[in-house]
C-alpha cells in the first residue's frame, strides 16, 4: 500500500471514508483504524496525514508569496499609473486617491496598456479606448462581469511587494 500512487487528497479522503477524523487524539486513531476488515495501519494513516498537511502548509505558503516589483521611490504619483514587471508578467500598479493597487496590465477590450492610462474619479482608465476600471475589484465600470485581476500590493521599507499567486 504504502509503495502505491494514492493521488491528491481528495481520492485519499474518499479512500479513507468514515474510518478517519482527521481531529481525532493518537488514541481515537489507533481505534478507528483497527478491528475492520479494511483498516489502515496506524502507522500508515499518521504519516498519510503528515505529508497532508504538508501539501497544505506548502500550498499556502505558495500562495503568500510577495514578490518585489519595484522600489518605493518609483511607485505612480497621486492620481497615476505606471507599468511594472516580473518575470513575463507586467502589471499596473496605480496611484488612486492615495491607494495603491496593483492589477493586470492589459485592458480586457483590446488589449491596451493600463499602466499607461489614466487615473480619473477613482478609476484606472485605458488609454486606448476609454474603459474604466475599479481599483479594488478590477471590474469594468460598464460591465461588472469583465473583470481584470487584481493582487495584493504593499510597502515594505523601501520595496514594493505584490503577491502575483501561480
Ligand atoms: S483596449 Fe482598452 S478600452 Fe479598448
Amino acid at each position: 500500500m504504502c509503495g502505491e500512487n494514492i493521488g491528491d487528497g481528495n481520492n485519499l479522503r474518499w479512500f479513507l471514508g468514515p474510518r478517519i477524523n482527521t481531529h481525532a487524539s493518537e488514541p481515537d486513531l489507533d481505534q478507528a483504524v483497527t478491528g475492520s476488515a479494511q483498516s489502515v495501519p496506524p502507522t500508515f494513516l499518521r504519516r498519510v496525514l503528515q505529508l497532508l498537511d504538508s501539501v497544505k502548509s506548502a500550498a499556502e505558503q505558495k500562495m503568500a508569496t510577495f514578490v518585489k516589483i519595484a522600489s518605493k521611490g518609483e511607485l505612480p504619483g497621486l492620481d497615476e499609473a505606471k507599468e511594472f514587471t516580473y518575470g513575463e508578467k507586467t502589471i499596473c500598479v496605480a496611484n488612486v486617491e492615495g491607494t495603491i493597487t496593483a492589477m493586470d496590465n492589459v485592458c480586457l477590450h483590446r488589449g491596451g496598456p493600463m499602466g499607461q492610462g489614466l487615473v480619473e474619479d477613482g478609476k484606472i482608465v485605458c488609454p486606448w479606448h476609454g474603459w474604466q476600471y475599479d481599483p479594488k475589484s478590477g471590474a469594468a465600470v460598464h460591465n461588472a462581469a469583465a473583470r481584470l485581476k487584481v493582487y495584493p500590493i504593499k510597502v515594505e521599507g523601501e520595496d514594493v511587494l505584490v503577491e502575483l499567486g501561480d
